[in-house]
């Protein structure tokens, strides 16, 4: 079987994600901070959002790994560093690291979000904030980027998907025919959407839920994520796919 390492695994879209990429006949490893309540396949815990704690991960891990699943998120609720942390640099320094043990023609993908997509807007702080090697001093990035708390939660899927655009062409994951591409979902009903209710406002949630009629669930997301790492996606690269009922659509044809 194909060996699939999931972040995030305690909850949600990972939980999900894990569970179905067992059905699907995977050995899963998944990782997450919080014991899950019901594991699929191995668990290790680890906390991406510092480089000693990606460090021990790593250190923990097969030396062969088929696909990789960056789901771990925070909401942007403990402030513009943790989120940065999680959400960019902890998932990015694990992917790098882990590019070497990556087979020929593996992937990884990559849970963005909606929320990441004025990437090209603020593409000037975007690039410079990615262009950042390695595991930075978030603190100090946050700093002289002039990230507010609040923006930490999109600033770091904006990274996320500019990140995923790039990585596509980089040579450590190019060269072995490792395909990086991203999925964005709407809102979603999990843990953390409440979180986004209490950052966003109920008001601008809900009318994004009323423009397509209903939040997404984990199992609409998790489908997609598994066909992003299958073969059957070898030649979807650099790409990002939306996962939100046709909500993306809606906006860029100013439909409503
Ligand atoms: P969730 O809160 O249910 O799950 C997130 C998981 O990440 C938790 O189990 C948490 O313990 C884990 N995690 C947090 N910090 C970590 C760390 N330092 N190290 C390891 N694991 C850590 O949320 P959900 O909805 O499953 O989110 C998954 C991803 O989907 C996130 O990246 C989120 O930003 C993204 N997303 C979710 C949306 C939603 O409405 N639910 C919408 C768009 C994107």
């Amino acid at each position: 079987g194909k060996t699939i390492l999931i972040t995030g695994v305690a909850s949600g879209i990972g939980a999900r994600t894990a569970e179905l990429a067992g059905q699907f006949g995977a050995d899963v490893i998944g990782v997450d901070v919080r014991e899950p309540a019901a594991p699929a396949g191995s668990f290790v815990k680890a906390d991406i959002s510092s480089k000693a704690g990606v460090d021990d991960l790593i250190a923990s891990l097969p030396q062969r790994i088929d696909a990789l699943c960056n789901v771990a998120g925070l909401s942007g609720n403990t402030g513009a560093v943790s989120t940065l942390a999680v959400n960019f640099y902890g998932l990015r320094a694990l992917s790098e690291a882990l590019a070497p043990r990556l087979r020929e023609g593996g992937a990884i993908v990559n849970v963005a979000s909606i929320a990441g997509y004025g990437w090209r807007a603020n593409l000037n702080r975007a690039a410079s904030m990615v262009g950042i090697e390695g595991f930075p001093d978030v603190a100090k990035v946050v700093a002289d980027h002039q990230v507010k708390n609040e923006e930490g939660y999109p600033v770091s899927k904006e990274l996320l998907l500019l990140w995923t655009f790039r990585a596509a062409h980089q040579e450590l994951f190019k060269n072995r025919g490792i395909r990086v591409n991203a999925v964005s979902p709407g809102p979603v009903e999990t843990p953390i959407l409440k979180q986004f209710r209490n950052v966003l406002g109920d008001a601008r949630v809900d009318s994004d839920i009323a423009r397509v009629g209903r939040a997404g669930t984990s199992g609409d997301i998790a489908p997609v994520v598994l066909f992003l790492c299958s073969d059957g996606a070898r030649w979807v690269n650099g790409a990002n796919v939306p996962v939100d009922g046709g909500l993306e659509a809606s906006i860029n044809a100013e439909v409503l």
